[in-house]
Order: C-alpha cells, then sequence, then structure tokens
C-alpha cells in the first residue's frame, strides 16, 4: 500500500462525474486484489505500445525529462516507459480514483519487476494539474476521451506543459460526419458492470470524440496538432484509433489563438 502520493483532490473537480470516478475505483481495486501476471498485464498492451513508438519515430522526438501520465489505469505505460526511456527523469503517474495509485500502479511495478524511484504517485484529475509549465511530455492512453469538457482538459494539459513540450496520446475516434443522433443514442445506453450495477453511459465520460473534435480542442488550446489515424472508421457507429502529438510552440506562448471559440 502506497502512502506517499500526491493529493490533488479530484474528488473537488467538477466535470469529473462521480460514477466515473467510483467505478473505476472499484474496478482497480477489483483487479489489484485478484491475481495478476507480468504476462497478463502486458497482453493486449502491444497495440498502445506500437502506438506510442509509432508517433514518437514518425515526430522524430525522444520522450525524456519530466513526464506526466494521465489517466494511467494500472500504470502499465508509465511503466513501460520507466524501462526503456532513460533520459525520462520523473514520471508523474497520475489517476483519478485512490486504489489505483495506492494499490494498482505500485503492484504493476512490482509484477513488471520494474523500480518506480523514478515514479511520483498523483492522485488528481486531468482538468485540474496543479504544476504549471512543468512536463516535457504528457502521456494519455485511451484517456483523454473519458473528459467531459474536452477544450478544458487539453486547455489545462497545455498549461501543464512546457514550451516546447508535447502532449502525446492514443485514442478511440468517430468520423468528422458522425451525427449527434450517434451521441445522443450512446449516452442513454446502459451498461452493467459485473459487481458495480447499471451505469448509464451519461452518468459517466467515456465519449469516442470525432477527429475534428481533437483538432479544434488542441488548436484552441494553443497547440500545433498532428494526428495519424492508424485505422479508419468502419460504419457508422465503430470507432476507429488514432495517435496525436500537439506541441506547445515556444514561439507562441501567452498568444490567444485566433480561432478559438
Ligand atoms: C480506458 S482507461 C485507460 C487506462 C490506461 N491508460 C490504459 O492504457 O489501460 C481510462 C482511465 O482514465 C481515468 N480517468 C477518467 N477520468 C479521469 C480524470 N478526470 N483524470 C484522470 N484520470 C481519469 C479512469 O479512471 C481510467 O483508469
Amino acid at each position: 500500500m502506497k502512502e506517499n502520493f500526491l493529493d490533488w483532490s479530484p474528488s473537488t473537480d467538477s466535470l469529473l462525474k462521480v460514477k466515473e470516478r467510483e467505478l473505476h475505483a472499484g474496478l482497480h481495486s477489483h483487479i489489484s486484489e485478484n491475481e495478476r501476471t507480468a504476462d497478463r498485464i502486458l497482453a493486449n498492451r502491444q497495440f498502445r505500445i506500437d502506438a506510442l513508438e509509432r508517433i514518437l519515430k514518425e515526430k522524430g522526438i525522444r520522450l525524456k525529462g519530466e513526464i506526466l501520465e494521465v489517466g494511467a489505469g494500472d500504470g502499465w505505460c508509465s511503466a513501460y516507459i520507466a524501462k526503456t526511456k532513460k533520459e525520462v527523469r520523473t514520471i508523474y503517474t497520475m489517476e483519478c480514483n485512490e486504489p489505483a495509485v495506492t494499490k494498482l500502479i505500485p503492484q504493476t511495478f512490482q509484477l513488471l519487476g520494474i523500480p518506480d524511484d523514478k515514479v511520483v504517485y498523483v492522485l488528481g484529475s486531468f482538468n485540474n494539474i496543479v504544476l504549471k509549465d512543468k512536463f516535457d511530455f504528457v502521456v494519455a492512453m485511451g484517456a483523454l476521451h473519458h473528459s467531459s469538457n474536452l477544450k478544458r482538459t487539453l486547455s489545462e494539459i497545455y498549461s501543464a506543459i512546457k514550451p516546447g513540450g508535447f502532449l502525446i496520446a492514443q485514442e478511440p475516434y468517430m468520423a468528422d460526419q458522425t451525427p449527434n443522433a450517434f451521441y445522443y443514442k450512446q449516452n442513454d445506453i446502459e451498461k452493467n458492470f459485473n459487481g458495480y450495477g447499471r451505469i448509464l453511459n451519461k452518468e459517466r465520460s467515456d465519449t469516442f470524440f470525432r477527429k475534428c473534435e481533437y483538432y479544434a480542442a488542441g488548436y484552441h488550446s494553443g497547440f500545433d496538432v498532428s494526428i495519424i489515424e492508424i485505422d479508419q472508421p468502419i460504419g457508422p457507429e465503430k470507432p476507429a484509433n488514432l495517435i496525436l502529438s500537439m506541441e506547445k510552440v515556444t514561439s507562441e506562448i501567452g498568444k490567444t489563438p485566433v480561432t478559438t471559440w
């Protein structure tokens, strides 16, 4: 049980829905109490590892310095970065629920045999990042689509990144032409999470934003945005996957983007 962690009080973030936080707290607590192995932790993660390596290679970026991972889940990506990216000095690994920060993520490092001496555990929300102009990179793996307000989340991440730093993310996305009806329908779907009861989608935040919404929210937050489509949406209802890099361009710091609304 990790007792030393930064507490940025995610429960005070009004954009983080209570059921979103509680559901993941329950899931993460449950996972940490069940038998876990290194193989199982890494199973199904190769897709995201490949996505991370691909965007770094295509943009000619080396992960280094101070990193913040938001919505880290069980912390596999922070562990991967700690193991493979030797120029990284510190990784702030953030989750919005306590079982993830105190039990699940430390357990992942332990099971994978990766020292966590570079890791700062953070209980916090990506809508309220306390450290400003601090990080060389913010990494989000399937986390941004849990935002209830993408512009707010990206603006907050922008303010946390150092001049010249980047947000790197892998997320699902929908075609730009996806009608609002799709989202209304999604919102009214009720899912049964084993052991946590039935939750309506609109009670939490799990949204397949359109690709154009990543562009708009990113540009309007001040970033320059680059998106690679890993695949394309099949039909009107199925999301595809993208990788994005957003750069906080040094010469533009302090300017209000002309096109923002
Ligand atoms: C789909 S999971 C992805 C987890 C992990 N990155 C992975 O690749 O497996 C999304 C995570 O975002 C977290 N999350 C949701 N809202 C958040 C917020 N406002 N701030 C930080 N994390 C949040 C959830 O608790 C959940 O663990």
